[in-house]
């Protein structure tokens, strides 16, 4: 993990490291059985390296400890190490390259369940195990198994912060990784 974290801070492979005050890595446990995958870093994350640390981290939070665990028994990470700019979304382009810390970080941690977090890496992570595309108003929730590995995509906490209904299907599908443990 060390010679990750190094290849990280120092990458130039986007334009993003001109812009954020520090690349947000991962936190949590490197060995742990759950892998969130969250979209990128926002101000908060910038300025401290830490994923999820705003508000939508106080949903994921809040989340974790509705299923009984703690941020220190899983691992959180993005897709994108860097912010972007005003927290506009992340480009294709900037996905594709910072993709290739992300498949070190799985291989390093080794998860046997990985959440991703929102749109953005549902697509990623599915395309990546299924080379396929879907829309994660249809895949919240369901649980994909391929290698070894289960997937449950889920909403990206955020979408609780301005749909309070969102926090009960989170929950409900949160309750997945428990069942799928
Ligand atoms: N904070 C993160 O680290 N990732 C997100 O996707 C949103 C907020």
């Amino acid at each position: 993990m060390k010679d990750l974290l190094k290849e990280i801070q120092n990458c130039k492979k986007c334009g993003l490291y001109k812009t954020r005050i520090m690349p947000t890595i991962y936190c949590g446990n490197i060995k742990s059985k759950i892998m969130f995958i969250g979209e990128a870093p926002g101000k908060n994350e910038d300025e401290t390296g830490v994923p999820f640390c705003g508000r939508a981290g106080k949903i994921l939070d809040e989340l974790l400890n509705y299923i009984n665990f703690k941020r220190e028994d899983v691992h959180i990470t993005n897709i994108v190490k860097c912010r972007p700019p005003k927290n506009r979304d992340p480009k294709e382009s900037e996905i594709k390259k910072c993709g290739c810390f992300l498949e070190k970080q799985i291989k390093l941690v080794n998860p046997k369940i990985i959440c991703p977090l929102g749109r953005f890496s549902s697509k990623y992570i599915l395309k990546k195990y299924f080379k396929k595309s879907f829309e994660i108003g249809e895949v919240h929730g369901k649980v994909f198994k391929v290698n070894n590995i289960v997937i449950i995509p889920m909403y990206h906490p955020a979408a609780a912060i301005y749909d309070n209904k969102k926090i009960d299907v989170l929950k409900k599908d949160f309750k997945k990784i428990i069942n799928n443990l």
